[in-house]
């Protein structure tokens, strides 16, 4: 496998991807166990279940594999995640955040619905993943360990969309310094958590865990910087989000500061971070390598 491939082309990833659908009937399931007002299922399915590369919870069945763990350990903590990640989201779009219309090719939920229910379906997701940790995870010690890397990582991306929306950064931040904080917390912290709650549910020695750690947060930065290249480069319909919405509200993006060019091999650093961080793993990882190049140069 090369460092760097040609284009995204080049990586299928079909496979690695296919415990997506088992996710997925797992949210649902779970969503529908619950006596949830109808309007609130409905607004918490459409986030959840429309479309997404659901890249978080591919992360976290694969870094429980590659520990030796197996697809039913990891399915809470993924279906957890994914439901973090689609409040995530519904949150950002909001007219008061980055005031989006158009998500995975559909409208954004307050626009499907309202800016109340969106709100609101925020908010349950949220605590629906928490309680599905506690609810669904049979080992108690675990399922500690799980909640904890899920709080923390839901905190810490809470703390980067403050990051990226009301900038209180000390006097004298230099602006690399700041758009590091952000991209770190905004989006790394969601996949440090995907791939450190797979590794617990697979049961990892602490060493397997620090190397996931490592390429977690090579992976995490990197994922910001594709998402703010791809802002420029790609039109709203690849995308199935409206393009070029960085430079319309003036963020802080990696173009922005550093130009296309220096992204791009920013990229390219963080990738062979991500692989090196692997180094030790033996071929269960190959579905993480596999992973952070398709991550690399995908293009929506
Ligand atoms: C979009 O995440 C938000 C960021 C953190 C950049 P994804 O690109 O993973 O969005 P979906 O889930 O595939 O729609
Ligand atoms: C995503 O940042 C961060 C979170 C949703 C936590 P962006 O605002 O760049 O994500 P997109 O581009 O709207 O998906
Ligand atoms: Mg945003
Ligand atoms: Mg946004
Ligand atoms: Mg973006």
């Amino acid at each position: 496998m090369t460092a760097n491939p040609m284009s995204v082309k080049d990586i299928d990833i079909k496979d690695i991807m296919k415990p997506a659908a088992d996710v997925e009937a797992y949210v649902n399931s779970f969503l529908e166990s619950r006596p949830l007002p109808q309007n609130l299922l409905e607004a918490c399915q459409y986030a959840l279940l429309g479309g997404g590369k659901r890249l978080r919870p591919i992360l976290v069945v694969r870094a429980c594999e590659a520990v030796g763990g197996h697809l039913e350990d990891a399915l809470p903590p993924a279906a957890a995640i994914e439901m973090i990640h689609a409040f995530s989201l519904v949150h950002d779009d909001l007219p008061a955040m980055d005031d989006d219309d158009l998500r995975r090719g559909r409208p954004t939920l307050h626009k499907h619905t309202n800016d109340a229910m969106a709100i609101l379906a925020g908010d349950a997701l949220m605590g629906l993943a928490f309680e599905l940790i506690s609810t669904r995870v049979g080992n108690t010690a675990l399922a500690g360990q799980i909640f904890r890397e899920l709080a923390i990582g839901t905190n810490d991306m809470i703390a980067g969309q403050v990051y990226d929306t009301l900038p209180d950064f000390p006097n004298g931040t230099e602006d690399l310094e700041k758009l590091v904080t952000i991209h770190r917390n905004k989006t790394g912290a969601l996949l440090r958590a995907s791939c450190r709650m797979g590794a617990i549910a697979g049961s990892a020695s602490a060493e397997q865990l620090a190397s996931l750690t490592k390429y977690a947060d090579a992976i995490g930065l990197m994922f910001q910087v594709v998402d703010d290249v791809l802002d420029v480069t790609q039109t709203t319909e690849q995308l199935g989000k409206t393009a070029g919405k960085d430079v319309e509200q003036d963020k802080m993006t990696y173009p922005a500061l550093l130009g296309l060019e220096a992204s791009k091999e920013e990229i390219t650093r963080l990738h062979l971070e991500a692989t090196e961080a692997l180094k030790d793993f033996d071929a269960g990882a190959d579905p993480l390598r596999k992973l952070a190049s398709f991550m690399a140069v995908r293009e929506k």
